[in-house]
């Protein structure tokens, strides 16, 4: 039986991650929780690290392995301070960026699922601002 994740690239291809993470960084510019997090001024950089990630992750080419090597999400993570807000704010843009890039049923469910959890997962900072 195979995990689902690993089908997600076969059904929505390199064109669905293109249109899902151009639609989350253009969301990530205007976001005032989310854009001082990020330290570099051009964010296509990000935007391609990402982009490499989820297609590894969801059953795509090894390409982010070979640039950067092992996830390692959490330690990746850990120089940004990331509470329950910039937590809340990530997965709301991420969900309206599935919707923009019209990512297809069964994908949508499965990566809908998968952001809300590693998302939550990455919070490092529990005190108020
Ligand atoms: C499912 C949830 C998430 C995934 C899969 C994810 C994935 C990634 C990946 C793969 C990188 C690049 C790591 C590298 O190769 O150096 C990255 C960087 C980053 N992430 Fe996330 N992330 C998630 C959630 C979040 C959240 C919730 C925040 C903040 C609220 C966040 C903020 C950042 C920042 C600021 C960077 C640095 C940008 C850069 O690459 O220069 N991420 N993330």
């Amino acid at each position: 039986m195979t995990n689902p994740e690993q089908n997600v690239y076969t059904q929505i291809g390199a064109a669905g991650f293109e249109r899902l993470v151009g639609a989350f960084y253009r969301h990530v510019a205007e976001e005032p929780l989310l854009r001082p997090l990020y330290p570099e001024e051009d964010l296509r950089p990000a935007a391609r690290r990402l982009r490499l990630f989820l297609e590894q992750f969801f059953g795509g080419p090894r390409t982010y392995m070979m640039e950067r090597g092992h996830p390692r999400l959490r330690m990746r993570h850990s120089p940004f301070r990331i509470d329950q807000a910039a937590r809340d704010a990530w997965v709301r843009h991420m969900l309206a960026a599935l919707d923009e890039a019209e990512i297809p049923e069964p994908a949508y469910s499965t990566m809908r699922d998968y952001f809300e959890r590693t998302a939550t997962g990455l919070i490092n900072s529990y005190f108020p601002t």
